[in-house]
Parts: structure tokens; C-alpha cells; sequence
């Protein structure tokens, strides 16, 4: 059975988890291929609500197998606490050994970075990220698999320790790591995660040559992209569809569908250009409305209309075939909605996005103003139960991003969801 990737389309945040929670019914495995516990993805259903940072949404199905990726950067500690609160034994959840490990330096790194560039700062989720993927791509990182070789890791670790004290300690003035400290965390880590650790390749290759769907999980989003994004302002890895094949070992031909995930406006956290930004009291309300704080730091998200310029560039670059458009429901009620159409960049009227981001900075928004609607659509689950307002409002999107509309999601929880057409038929 084939793979399909569902992929944030903007800033992050878009819910993803939500809408992976809803597709991993019949799913064999659900993969996450990048990123780290710098993602924050909520999941509501019957069984409660989960926050989710490092391990698949599809833990909430017990016969789906969750798998972390080598894609992934992955701080144990996090993921320890995630396997013990939602008791996930090896049968239901691995790791691939090919994995990169955050380690505290990481974490001291990203942050003491982060206070050096003042004013110029990125607006990282301060979890290390950045900086594991710096030593992965500087072959100076460790992998999840060297845990269980204690030996290369006495071999390695003073020495890497040694390094990284010397930039915290001389460079930003910071308090060095304690070696014993990190010895004693890899030894605790390598006992408790010694069974989920395995080559998770072949896992997925023989998902796909059975009967098993694979669901691909993205993390972040394609504007946060490392290559993609609005760079210097974006993550450290790729979560555009790329990243899938490189972040699990697989090829493209195995694809049933890509799929961008939507939400009905946008968001962002962090620094960083956001043309349809919708600052002051309106962008104030929407957020206090839809709950707009982020999932992973608790910070308030940057609150936007729809960016249909952005969102072209994010379907083109990711060859989506399909739109999940979530966060209708936080529509409803509107006198009007607004969708940028175009940018006007020193007075030259655009259809391209520019994902330089000083160009992008200036540009503004040029909008097309529909009227809203009164009726809800929250929590509806039928074609027919959608109201003429909100269907046209959804018509627009497809016809603006030139990809047909497959799930609307039109409340939180796993059953507040419409389909359109199967996406994973
Ligand atoms: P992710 O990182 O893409 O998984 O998204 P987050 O979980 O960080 O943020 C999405 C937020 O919106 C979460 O609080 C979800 O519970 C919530 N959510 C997801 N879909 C919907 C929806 O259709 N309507 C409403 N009102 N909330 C939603
Ligand atoms: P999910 O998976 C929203 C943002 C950070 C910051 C930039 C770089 O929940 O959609 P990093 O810590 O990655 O070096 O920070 O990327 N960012 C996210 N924003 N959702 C996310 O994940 C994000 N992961 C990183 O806010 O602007
Ligand atoms: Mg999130």
C-alpha cells in the first residue's frame, strides 16, 4: 500500500496532529521524518487530550506502529517522558538509530545563541534543535544507535564535550556542561531506550509492500522550511515533502498522496516576515478566540488572513495533490474575511512569493475581501451541512493554490472532521 504525507503548508501549527489522529485509523505505521520536540502537536479524542513533541500522532490507535525517523533530532529525555506518560512499549513505537540526538550542550547552545543576536534574534523554540543539526551536518553529532555502544561513546563524548564548553564558556560567557552529568544521562537513556532503537528502513519498506498504509507526519511547515522557507527565519531542517525521503529512507515512487494541511487564516511564532499580518486588537481577539498559543513554548502566535501567495509557492514546492483546511469553525461569525491575493513590493503588484526574506518584508498584502457567514460549521461532518458562505470561501482557496480541498476540519477533537473525498483512497 502506498505512503502519504501530510505536511504543514504554512508557519506550523496548521494541525497537523489533529489530522493525523483522524487518519491513522487504519494506518500500519505513522512516521515522523524531521524536526524534534520543537513541534507541538494536540490531539483530542475520546481517550483525552495529548501534546505531542516527538512522538507520531497516531499513538492514540493501539495496532499503528510509531516511528521517529533518522530525519528526526531527538532529545531523549523528551521522548522518555512521552514514552512513560503514554505507555508505549516496542511494539508500538521506534526509533530510528540513525537519529540524531540533542544533547543538553544543544539545548545551552540554542539559547545562549539566541541572546546573542539581541534584536536579530530567529525565535527559536530554545530546544536545541538548531544546533544538533549544526553538528549532525558538521560530523561531530551522535546518534541515537551510539547509545548502545558505550565504548565509542567514551571514546567521543569528552572530546565533544571538551569543544562545546569551550564555545559556551569563552564565546558566550555561559556555564560549561559537566562531563560526568552527560555520561550518567547517556547511560540512563541507553537502558530505557535500548528496545525502541532499531534501523527503522525496513520497517517501513515492509509496511509498504503489505497491506499496512503509511502515514508520513510532517512537522513544522513548508514557510519554515531550511530551503524553502523564509530563511534566515525558519527551522533547521526540511519539512517540506524532500525531507520525507531523506528523514526515513524511502523512495518517491512510493506515494499515494501528498497532502498540505491549511489552516483557514495563518499563524506564525517567532521572528520573521508575515505579509497578511493582522496586528492590534483585531489580530489580538482572533487570537484569544482560536487559542492561538503555541503548543511547545506556550508564546502567543502571530495572527494573519489567509496568504494564498504563500500558500501557491508551498503547493508548487511541495507538489501537493491535496488540501486539508483546518480551523473553519474560527471563521464563523465574521462580517467579512480577507484573503491576500498578491503582494505590492515597492509598488510592483506580485503573484510570486519572494522568499528572500528582506524582500518579503516589504512587501504588503493586497487582499480580496468575501463576505463571512453567520452559520456554524463547527463540528459538522457533512458536505451538505456546509453553508453557502463558507463553501464559497473554501472554492476561492482551491481555485487561488490550484489544489482540490480533501478534509475540512471544523473543530479540535478527532470527530469534528468532514470528508470530502478520501485521501487516503
Ligand atoms: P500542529 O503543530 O500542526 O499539530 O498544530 P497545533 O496542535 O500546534 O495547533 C493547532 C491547534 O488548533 C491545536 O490546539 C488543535 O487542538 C486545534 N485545532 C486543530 N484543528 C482544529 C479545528 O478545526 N478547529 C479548531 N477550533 N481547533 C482546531
Ligand atoms: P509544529 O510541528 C510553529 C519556529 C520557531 C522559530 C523557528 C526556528 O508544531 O508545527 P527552532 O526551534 O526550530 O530552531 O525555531 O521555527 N518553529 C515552529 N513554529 N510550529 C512548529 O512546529 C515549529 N517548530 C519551529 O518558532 O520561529
Ligand atoms: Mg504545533
Amino acid at each position: 500500500m502506498p505512503a502519504y504525507a501530510v505536511i504543514g503548508a504554512q508557519w506550523g501549527d496548521e494541525g497537523k496532529g489533529k489530522i493525523i489522529d483522524f487518519l491513522a485509523e487504519n494506518a500500519a505505521v505513522i512516521a515522523r521524518y524531521s524536526g524534534g520536540n520543537n513541534a507541538g502537536h494536540t490531539v483530542i479524542n475520546d481517550a483525552g487530550t495529548f501534546k505531542l513533541h516527538l512522538v507520531p500522532s497516531g499513538i492514540c490507535w493501539p495496532h499503528a506502529m510509531n516511528v521517529i525517523g533518522n530525519g528526526v533530532v531527538v532529545d531523549p529525555d523528551v521522548l522518555l517522558k512521552e514514552i512513560n506518560e503514554n505507555d508505549l512499549d516496542p511494539s508500538r513505537l521506534a526509533v530510528s538509530d540513525r537519529a540524531h540526538l540533542i544533547m543538553p550542550y544543544h539545548i545551552s547552545l540554542d539559547q545562549l545563541e539566541e541572546q546573542r543576536r539581541g534584536d536579530a534574534k530567529i525565535g527559536t523554540t530554545g530546544r536545541g534543535v538548531g544546533p544538533a543539526y549544526i553538528d549532525k551536518v558538521s560530523r561531530q553529532g551522535l546518534r541515537v544507535g551510539e547509545l548502545l555502544d558505550p565504548e565509542d561513546l567514551t571514546l567521543r563524548l569528552p572530546a565533544i564535550v571538551a569543544f562545546k564548553n569551550e564555545i559556551i564558556t569563552k564565546i558566550y560567557g555561559g556555564d560549561p556542561i559537566e562531563l560526568n552529568a552527560v555520561f550518567e544521562k547517556a547511560n540512563m537513556w541507553a537502558g530505557q531506550l535500548a528496545p525502541y532503537i532499531r534501523p527503522v528502513e525496513n520497517l517501513i519498506a515492509d509496511a509498504l509492500e503489505s497491506d499496512g498504509k503509511v502515514i508520513i507526519e510532517g512537522a513544522q511547515g513548508a514557510l519554515l522550511d531550511l530551503d524553502h522557507g523564509t530563511y534566515p527565519y525558519v527551522t533547521s531542517s526540511n519539512p517540506t515533502v524532500g525531507g520525507t525521503l531523506t528523514g526515513l529512507g524511502m523512495g518517491p515512487r512510493s506515494y499515494g498522496g501528498v497532502a498540505g494541511v491549511f489552516k483557514a487564516y495563518c499563524t506564525r511564532v517567532g521572528e520573521g516576515p508575515f505579509p497578511s499580518e493582522i496586528h492590534g486588537e483585531e489580530g489580538d481577539s482572533i487570537r484569544e478566540q482560536a487559542g492561538e498559543f503555541g503548543t511547545t513554548t506556550g508564546r502567543a502566535r502571530r495572527i494573519g488572513w489567509f496568504d494564498a501567495v504563500a500558500g501557491r509557492y508551498s503547493a508548487r514546492v511541495n507538489g501537493f495533490d491535496a488540501m486539508i483546511i483546518t480551523k473553519l469553525d474560527i471563521l464563523d461569525g465574521w462580517e467579512e474575511v480577507n484573503i491576500c491575493v498578491a503582494y505590492e513590493i515597492d509598488g510592483v503588484r506580485t503573484e510570486q512569493f519572494p522568499v528572500d526574506a528582506v524582500t518579503l518584508d516589504r512587501a504588503k498584502p493586497i487582499y480580496e475581501t468575501h463576505p463571512g457567514w453567520t452559520e456554524s460549521t463547527r463540528s459538522i461532518t457533512k458536505n451538505s451541512e456546509l453553508n453557502d458562505g463558507a463553501r464559497a470561501y473554501i472554492h476561492r482557496l482551491e481555485e487561488l493554490i490550484g489544489v482540490p480541498t480533501k478534509i475540512l476540519s471544523t473543530g479540535p477533537r478527532r470527530e469534528e472532521t468532514l470528508v470530502i473525498e478520501d485521501f487516503l483512497a
